[in-house]
């Protein structure tokens, strides 16, 4: 198993709020991507803070945690060919202003915070979130 082929996307609860899981997986799918696991969590508070263990000391942590915790999240394992570079041009800059047309958060997301999709930014990250999800 090559793991550069695969990536950890989340749809986050702002997605499930606005009702569009079923149009992200059918982006996703379209775009090529096989979707290799996935599962619906509500994440803990521990959880949340575990997962975005890098993100503590910036001055977004406690809000960021509050929104991950706020709803229903669906992690999965993708793969396509180096599906982390790809993913993440996929779905566009974390901020949605400053996102290409026609990705997934210039499309979808209300600000820098609440951005419908989570993508793994590492090969190493990658690695490390799909075990923290999925122990694989
Ligand atoms: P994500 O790709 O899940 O990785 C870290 C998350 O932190 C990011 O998406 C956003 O949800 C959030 N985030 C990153 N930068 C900021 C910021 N400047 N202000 C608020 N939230 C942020």
């Amino acid at each position: 198993m090559n793991k550069s082929n695969y990536t950890l996307a989340i749809l986050k609860p702002d997605c499930y709020r606005k009702n569009l899981v079923g149009t992200i997986i059918d982006k996703i799918l379209n775009a090529g991507f096989i979707i290799k696991k996935m599962k619906m969590i509500h994440l803990a508070k521990e959880e949340a803070e575990k997962f975005y263990e890098v993100h503590k000391r910036k001055d977004f942590y406690i809000e960021l945690i509050k929104f991950m915790t706020s709803g229903p999240s669906f992690p999965m394992i993708l793969e396509k060919e180096n599906a982390i570079e790809t993913f993440r041009e996929f779905i566009g800059s974390t901020d949605p202003n400053k996102a290409a047309e026609g990705t997934i958060r210039k499309l979808y997301a209300d600000n820098v915070r609440q951005n419908i999709v989570h993508g793994s930014d590492t090969e190493i990250n990658a690695k490390r979130e799909i075990q923290f999800f999925f122990n694989s």
